[in-house]
């Protein structure tokens, strides 16, 4: 069906994603017109492959402070007012099994593929059209209504919902179309940066590719933490504890990592002195995988029995397993991230409806921005929380 047509639909949403289809289905379900348009040829294609094919779809310790950005109480009020059990409320409504993975981290018991048809059939319920293989390419506004220029022809809406989502993963559609329109019409824009990626070192330890144990990293004089998995790649570092960080670092910040929480590592390397002696390096590295061990041992001590050890390199050594200070040369990118940091500035938007302050009719959702949960099913719920804010506002606009 041709995009081109002279009627202006009441609602259109721009990208199908996460917060489109969110977004699409609350306004169309209070009686306004509603089309999605999407550059892909389906809907919710982060939703499929989110959470290894399992959707962690939301974290049910959801608050304002698991966000990173220039200012995360914006998400307060959308997140008060969509809550994880109200999306867990929708997913049970639809027969759809569910599991606590980690503490709070709700996953799909069969496949992400149920949470897009679940916001497919709220779609169908409000009769919202779909407008696939619709590339948007320029946003305007002619005063009296939004022109929305697609590669299939020009689109008109009343208000436009804008959620085509960050940077990350551009081989799955991601595009700086959100951005770009948001400058577009003089709004300002958090320079955006991979998030939750994982890290690159200048010398990385190939040798340990695969060795993972849990670590605490941390950053900054806020105190930034985080207790979790971590493992070595060809080129850097990854797992949890390092995607968390990611999202906190300023380019070329210098992070610690403990490689042993909750120890004190002096103390028990000077235990393991006193109980074994001749024992060689690595043995004073317990808890810590043996290759890392090895490797520890080998360039930061010499090879002789641990009484023997100069005190200093041993101190050293302590110093280093409990704060390893890490200054990574970059990150894998958008190819490997996540999510994208950044976004359209919070203050640009109303943190009730997010509708842009200077653009009456215009409302940003989802990852477009300025506003990065954590790892653990909070950038799913801000999608929802902040779509359903914008559908519930606009229908409420339209209908006047
Ligand atoms: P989203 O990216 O979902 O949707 C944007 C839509 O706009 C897409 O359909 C895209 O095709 C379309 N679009 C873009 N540009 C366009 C253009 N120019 N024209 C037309 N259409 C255009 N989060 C979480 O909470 N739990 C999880 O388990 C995971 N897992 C996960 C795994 C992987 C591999 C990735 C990359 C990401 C996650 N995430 C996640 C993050 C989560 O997927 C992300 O935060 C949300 O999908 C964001 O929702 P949005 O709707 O804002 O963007």
């Amino acid at each position: 069906m041709s995009a081109k047509g002279t009627t202006a639909w009441d609602v259109l949403v721009l990208g199908a994603g996460a917060a489109g289809l969110m977004a699409a289905a609350t306004a169309s379900q209070r009686g306004v017109r509603v089309a999605v348009l999407d550059h892909a040829a389906e809907p919710g294609r982060k939703i499929l492959i989110s959470g290894g094919g399992r959707c962690n779809f939301t974290h049910l310790e959801t608050s304002w402070e698991r966000y990173q950005s220039a200012n995360p109480r914006f998400a307060r009020s959308a997140l008060a007012r969509y809550t994880p059990r109200d999306f867990l409320n929708l997913v049970e409504k639809h027969h759809i099994a569910w599991h606590e993975k980690e503490a709070g981290q709700l996953f799909c018991d069969g496949s992400a593929r149920q949470i897009v048809t679940m916001l497919e059939k709220e779609c169908a319920k409000g009769a919202v059209r779909f407008y696939y293989r619709h590339a948007l390419q320029k946003l305007s506004h002619d005063g009296h209504c939004f022109q929305v220029h697609t590669s299939q022809g020009i689109m008109k809406a009343r208000t436009v919902v804008l959620a085509t989502g960050g940077l990350a993963l551009p081989k799955l559609g991601a595009t700086d179309s959100a951005l770009q329109i948001a400058r577009h019409f003089d709004l300002d824009v958090v320079a955006p940066m991979p998030a939750l990626v994982p890290l690159t070192l200048e010398k990385p330890f190939p040798e340990l590719a695969g060795v993972s144990l849990p670590v605490t990293t941390s950053l900054g004089k806020k105190g930034v933490r985080f207790t979790d998995g971590m493992v070595f790649t060809h080129r850097g570092l990854s797992g949890p504890a390092i995607l968390q960080i990611s999202s906190y670092r300023s380019a070329e910040q210098s992070f610690w990592i403990n490689l042993r929480p909750g120890h004190d590592v002096w103390e028990d390397m000077t235990a393991v002195m006193k109980a074994r002696p001749r024992a060689h390096g690595a043995a004073l590295l317990e808890g810590i995988p043996i290759r890392l061990a090895r490797h520890l041992a080998q360039t930061m001590l010499d090879g002789r029995p641990l009484a023997e050890q100069p005190g200093k390199a041993v101190r050293a050594l302590a110093e280093h397993v409990a704060r390893w200070v890490v200054s990574p040369a970059g990150t894998e990118g958008y190819a490997k991230a996540e999510v994208m940091r950044g976004g359209v500035d919070t203050r640009c938007l109303s943190s009730q409806t997010m509708e842009a302050k200077t653009v009456p009719g215009l409302y940003i959702v989802g990852e477009a921005v300025d506003m990065t949960g954590w790892l653990g099913g909070y950038n799913f719920q801000w999608a929802w929380a902040s779509a359903v804010a914008a559908g519930k506002a606009v229908a409420e606009r339209v209908k006047g």
